[in-house]
């Protein structure tokens, strides 16, 4: 890709929080593809680390934290200086998303996020319960601030690969399916067209499949975390409860299982950790293979996007919706070493730059089971070799998160009054658009997997064979 389309200007400021592994990869998207004055961008981060990288571009660099108690004289001044509308581009760990977009809204400033991320001391808050420290809980405060205050400046909420690029893959996987099916009908267009359609079809539920096959070149060290992106956003959500979207076929819940009082109700959370929790996936590279239930925005957004109500709003049709990541190996081996300290995190993180890797993919999709093809993965294929000569400064991993971050940044531009929307809301066909170039393959699979393949083995298992896609066999128990 030489001739890289310029799909909007930015007449304002823009304001990037953090300046990690996603930040590093975004910048140089956005100065590509939107017209940006680079004297009126500024990075925040309260490491060091990007300092020289930063300044080496002539891009300002303020080297602090945003906290609560400093967000608004921070970020208010810097958003609305000179002329034209601000962006503010949330990159970062540790920031409440949900009070930086509400400031962002007051003073007519555009904004994106990866994450419903909250203020530090969150996610180790040992005087929360589970459901306090669930990312339902963070969507409803989300959710709540549209209620509170519908319309307005653009806010996307959850916009990277996973929240985010999903939910467009499950759309356009429906979509597909749809014609291999031969159902009739136009394509859907609202929300309850979506569900609609998904219930017609028969999905019983969506994984958020993953495989990454990213390898280092050194093996990882002892006592070190490694990963592909954010060391801290990954142990943080890992340690999080289990949560999915939870699905009307489902005839069984773990006696762990619980379900939330007030919100929308579509998803569950069990009393374990995300990342200490198996399910049994399927991706084309890995084909069958463990996956661990990370709890994760797009999995209660999703279950909730794609719920049919009856009249009266009682529940008709939801599917089943979570993720499945398995993660670079050393990531797996790093949470077996976490977990095997009781989730005590080891003293030292890395994350795997573009260089340190010697080859492997990204393999992101979406796997929708349960329906008259039995289950059909959509998604990208991204490797290494591919990102380097796509894009500077990032993974695979990175470039997928990245080139959504752009184009949710397009649809925001091309849509500043429509106040805050989740992926789901977008039009997944112009996001999709912009990001599949920096995909790799992007293809459909179907599979005749299921959850019972090869099951049961040397030994008994609670299993319910009248459906292999209830989660009861999904679970790994
Ligand atoms: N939706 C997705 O697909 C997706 C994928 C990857 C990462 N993410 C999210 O994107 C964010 C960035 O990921 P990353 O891989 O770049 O993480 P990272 O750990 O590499 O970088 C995070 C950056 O935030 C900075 N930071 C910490 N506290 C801050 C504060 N108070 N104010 C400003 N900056 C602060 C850190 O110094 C660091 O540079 C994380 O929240 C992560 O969970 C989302």
């Amino acid at each position: 890709m030489t001739d890289h389309p310029v799909y909007a200007t930015i007449d304002g400021p823009i304001v990037m929080i953090g300046y990690g592994s996603i930040g590093k990869g975004t910048l140089p998207l956005i100065e590509r593809h939107f017209k940006v004055d680079r004297s009126r961008i500024t990075v925040i981060d309260p490491s060091d680390a990007g300092r020289e990288m930063l300044e080496k571009q002539g891009i300002r660099f303020i080297h602090q934290p945003v906290t609560r108690d400093n967000y608004k004289h921070l970020l208010g001044p810097l958003l609305t200086a000179g002329p034209g509308r601000g962006f503010c581009v949330n990159l970062s760990v540790d920031t409440s998303s949900v009070d930086i977009m509400e400031l962002c809204r007051e003073i007519g400033a555009l904004y994106i996020d990866t994450v419903a991320e909250p203020w530090a001391g969150f996610y180790f808050d040992n005087s929360k319960g589970a459901a306090e420290r669930s990312n339902y809980a963070l969507r409803e405060r989300v959710l709540d601030a549209r209620r509170r205050n519908p319309g307005g400046p653009t806010a996307v909420s959850c916009c990277g690969a996973n929240p985010g690029m999903v939910s467009w893959f499950v759309k356009q996987a429906l979509v597909n399916l749809q014609k291999e099916l031969g159902l009739p009908g136009a394509e859907p267009v609202t929300k309850e067209d979506w569900a609609k359609l998904a219930q017609t079809l028969g999905v019983k539920g969506i994984h958020i499949a993953e495989r990454d096959t990213q390898r280092a070149r050194k093996p990882k060290p002892r006592n070190v975390f490694v990963n592909t992106w954010s060391v801290e956003g990954f142990v943080s959500e890992g340690l999080q409860p289990a949560e999915l979207g939870w699905g009307t076929h489902e005839r069984w819940m773990p006696e762990n299982g619980r379900t939330h009082d007030a919100g929308c109700g579509a998803a569950i959370y069990l009393l374990q950790p995300g990342a200490d929790t198996r399910v049994r996936s399927w991706t084309p590279t890995g084909a069958a293979q463990f996956g661990f239930l990370v709890t994760h925005n797009e999995s209660i957004s999703i279950a909730d996007y794609l719920t049919v109500r009856d009249e009266k709003g009682g529940v008709v049709y939801r599917p089943t919706c979570h993720y499945a990541y398995h993660p670079c190996d050393d990531a797996v081996l790093s949470l077996h070493e976490m977990f095997g300290r009781a989730g005590e995190r080891q003293p030292e993180w890395h994350i795997l730059d573009e260089n340190e890797i010697v080859d492997g993919i990204d393999e992101l999709g979406v796997l929708l089971y349960g329906h008259g093809k039995n289950a059909y993965w959509y998604g990208s294929q991204l490797s290494i070799e591919e990102t380097r000569m796509l894009a500077p400064y990032q993974n695979a991993t990175g470039l997928q998160v990245s080139s959504a971050v752009l184009a949710g940044m397009v649809w925001a531009l091309e849509n500043p009054n429509a106040g805050i929307v989740e992926a789901d809301d977008l039009d997944y066909k112009r996001c999709l658009e912009v990001q599949t170039p920096y995909l790799g393959p992007v293809v459909g699979v179907y599979t005749d997997w299921t959850p019972l393949s090869g099951r049961p083995g040397f030994f008994p298992e609670d299993i319910d064979a009248s459906d292999p896609w209830q989660f009861r066999n999904i679970l790994v128990r």
